[in-house]
């Protein structure tokens, strides 16, 4: 008797430890942020949290096959190491020996070069978790709390978003702090804090200031135009699977073709020209239904809404 509620007691009491433990997925990562990032989950191991690390079947510094407290969840790239290890040399050979020979200009020119080669690797390996239907079903029967992310690498949040759980970010810096601004919304005015790689400190005289100020706005331009319109383009492309339920639209053939690459169902009211014969075929496909401009009513449009919604054929 006294064993049996002594063993309950015992059972209970690591029921209750459990339970507080929460589910954490936590991004890919790469050299000094995997490392930074280890002690950190080793402590969310120590405080009864259940931690899984994607991996990418190319890395240079994860490795799935190391033994560990954290479970690992590996996916295929198709990046080799041999390519990375080219980009770090090549990000090397710049900042060591190119830089201190070449104009501002040129600088910055080969800078978004680099920039560039990084931002289209960085995404292949983003298709390899968000394209692989294999491993996004298994991330979302997983049951996830939280996705914990250096931002480093692109495509956390819209993971996070994806399976419907929130996101905690680490990171050291990024460049201006871009991202602390835009995302973060860290308040950082140009004239008191000095932009990250800047190289200026929070001792500024008026020029500094001025330049802290010019470093700031350059780089969000420059981001924007090389970095986030990519990555906006790339999560809209996800997205446009994902969200569209349907689309209303007039029948044009750039329309329906966007519509039809995303596989979303569309709600034809065809004006003139080409229209009215193209939402006709795409009718008689089962991936429209058209309503005439001049009878319909709101109760008409919004049945035939409802209709494209619902109806799975
Ligand atoms: C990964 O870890 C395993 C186990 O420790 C080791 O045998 C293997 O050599 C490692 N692979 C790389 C590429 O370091
Ligand atoms: C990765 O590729 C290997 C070999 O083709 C395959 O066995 C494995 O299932 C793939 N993993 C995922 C997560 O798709
Ligand atoms: C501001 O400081 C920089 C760096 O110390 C110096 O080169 C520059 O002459 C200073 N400008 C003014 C206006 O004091």
């Amino acid at each position: 008797m006294e064993l049996r509620h002594s063993v309950c007691l015992l059972l209970l009491l690591c029921a209750t430890k459990s339970s507080n433990g929460g589910k954490i997925l936590v991004w890919y990562t790469e050299a000094s942020h995997w490392i930074n990032m280890k002690p950190v989950l080793e402590e969310l191991v120590d405080r009864g949290h259940q931690v899984t690390v994607l991996v990418p079947s190319a890395s240079l510094f994860m490795n799935s096959s190391e033994p560990s407290r954290f479970l690992y969840e590996p996916f295929n790239v198709s990046v080799s190491v041999k390519d990375l290890q080219n980009v770090f040399e090549e990000v090397l050979h710049f900042s060591l020996y190119e830089m201190d020979h070449m104009n501002p200009y040129q600088i910055l020119n080969r800078f978004f070069d680099l920039m560039e080669t990084n931002m289209k690797i960085s995404l292949k390996y983003l298709d390899g978790v968000v394209k692989s239907e294999t491993l996004m079903k298994k991330l979302k029967e997983g049951n996830y709390d939280l996705l914990y992310a250096d931002p480093i690498y692109p495509g956390s949040d819209l993971t996070a978003d994806i399976l419907g759980i929130p996101l905690v970010f680490t990171l050291r810096f990024s460049i201006a702090h871009n991202v602390e601004r835009m995302c973060g919304q860290l308040p950082a005015p140009p004239s008191f804090v000095p932009g990250a790689m800047s190289k200026l400190t929070d001792k500024m005289n008026f020029s500094e200031r001025l330049g802290n100020f010019l470093f700031y706005a350059l780089q969000d331009v420059l981001l924007e135009q090389f970095m986030w319109k990519e990555v906006d383009r790339y999560y809209s492309e996800i997205r446009g699977h994902a969200k569209t339920k349907a689309f209303i639209t007039h029948g044009g053939t750039n329309g329906i073709y966007e519509a039809i690459y995303h596989g979303v169902p569309m709600l034809g009211i065809p004006v003139f020209g080409d229209q009215p014969d193209n939402l006709v075929h795409v009718e008689a496909k089962g991936a429209a239904v058209t309503v005439s401009l001049n009878v319909m009513t709101a109760e008409s449009l919004r049945d035939a809404v409802n209709t494209v919604i619902n109806n799975k054929s």
